[in-house]
């Protein structure tokens, strides 16, 4: 990176990690399923319109995997794309984090299904389960482990196969998501701070917004639950907006703060992909202009931890960033949870 494009901090020693060891993204990846479901597809599965989701959410069509694709799979070829673009192999890796509230199975955990699809043998392994803010979150939690010289190399994933808890009668959430994986690799690097600051909340207060209500202790399988319908994703949508734009807004100008950053110096924006209108909402109120934002969600749907992961991938690939550009990320989820990172490529 030439001097010129470096960014520049009134004082960079002036947020909390830069006061620890260097942590920098090598490498990205993403996968999504090949099997394309369009608004159109939707119309003849619950009663709906591609114009009522269209312009209530910005989606024209999600990916959905197939019977035999599982969160692990995905999780897996989004790691092996990452792993090569930073060029490192899976004996390299000391741990592996995987955020998801779709993991193949209760236990044990999707991440030492994929260490053993990687053959990351060395690697400790283990899930984070934060929604749709849970690539942020392990995004800080691998970092963590970097900063205080526990481990050098950390991949971190967000994986989900959403159209496995998704009730594809109910057309107020069927609508909204889809499947896919994204990864980043965590390393160390002198002179070097890819990952700024990653900032994270949450409000357990508001749990009831958006819940699987069935298949943890409180509510174990039963016939009655899966008759009840008690298996799949709930969520008061309108509540879930309000607190959406308000807790984005507020982690995106802590994450700012910490670096001493305005929204002008960032490159580009990516929120989390689960409806264009808290996507502006957000974007207007922080002062993000256009050519800053990026949006795949009219692709993807929501895909929850897999989602910003995606976009980073596809913001590094498609060019819309390049190296020592900075990125801020930021998410919102169920929990409720929410997070931002600042990103120099
Ligand atoms: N097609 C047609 N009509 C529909 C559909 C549909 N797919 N879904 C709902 N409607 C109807 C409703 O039944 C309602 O009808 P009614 O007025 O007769 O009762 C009407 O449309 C309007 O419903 P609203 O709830 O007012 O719609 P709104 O504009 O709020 O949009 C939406 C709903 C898209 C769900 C929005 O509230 C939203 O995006 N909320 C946030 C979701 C989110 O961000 N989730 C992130 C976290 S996800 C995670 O953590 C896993």
């Amino acid at each position: 990176m030439s001097s010129a494009a470096k960014p520049k901090f009134k004082n960079p020693r002036a947020r909390f990690n830069f006061e620890g060891r260097p942590v920098s993204v090598t490498g990205v990846g993403s996968y999504v399923p090949a099997k394309i479901l369009t608004n159109l597809e939707l119309e003849k599965m619950v009663e709906t319109t591609d114009e009522w989701i269209t312009t209530r959410t910005g989606i024209k069509e999600r990916r959905i995997s197939a019977a035999d694709e599982f969160t692990s799979d995905m999780a897996a070829q989004a790691a092996l794309r990452a792993m090569k673009m930073a060029g490192i192999t899976a004996e390299q890796i000391d741990l592996i984090i995987i955020a998801t509230i779709t993991p193949d199975m209760p236990f044990p955990s999707t991440a030492c299904l994929v260490q053993q699809k990687i053959g990351a043998r060395r690697a400790a392994a283990f899930d984070i389960e934060a929604a749709c803010s849970g690539f942020i979150y392990g995004l800080e939690v691998g970092q963590q482990f970097i900063m205080s010289r526990t481990y050098d190399t950390v991949l971190v994933i967000g994986a989900e196969k959403l159209s496995s808890i998704v009730d594809w009668q109910d057309r107020n959430t069927c609508v909204l998501f889809g499947d896919g994986a994204g990864a980043a690799i965590l390393q160390n690097r002198p002179n070097s701070h890819g990952l700024l600051t990653a900032v994270m909340g949450a409000d357990g207060g508001k749990a009831n917004l958006l819940t699987m209500p069935a298949g943890g202790s409180r509510c174990p399988a039963t016939a009655d639950s899966v008759n009840a319908r008690l298996h799949y994703l709930r969520m008061d949508g309108k509540e879930t907006f309000k607190s959406a734009v308000q807790a984005m807004l507020t982690a995106a100008q802590e994450a700012l703060r910490r670096c001493e950053l305005d929204i002008t110096q960032i490159k580009c924006v990516i929120p989390h992909q689960a409806n264009r209108r808290i996507i502006d909402a957000v974007g207007d109120r922080l002062g993000v202009s256009p050519e800053q934002l990026f949006v795949n969600l009219d692709r993807y749907g929501n895909t929850s931890a897999a989602s910003v992961a995606i976009a980073l991938d596809e913001a590094v690939s498609s060019g819309k960033v390049s190296r020592g550009e900075l990125m801020l990320l930021v998410v919102f989820g169920a929990g409720l949870t929410w997070g931002a990172a600042v990103i120099e490529w």
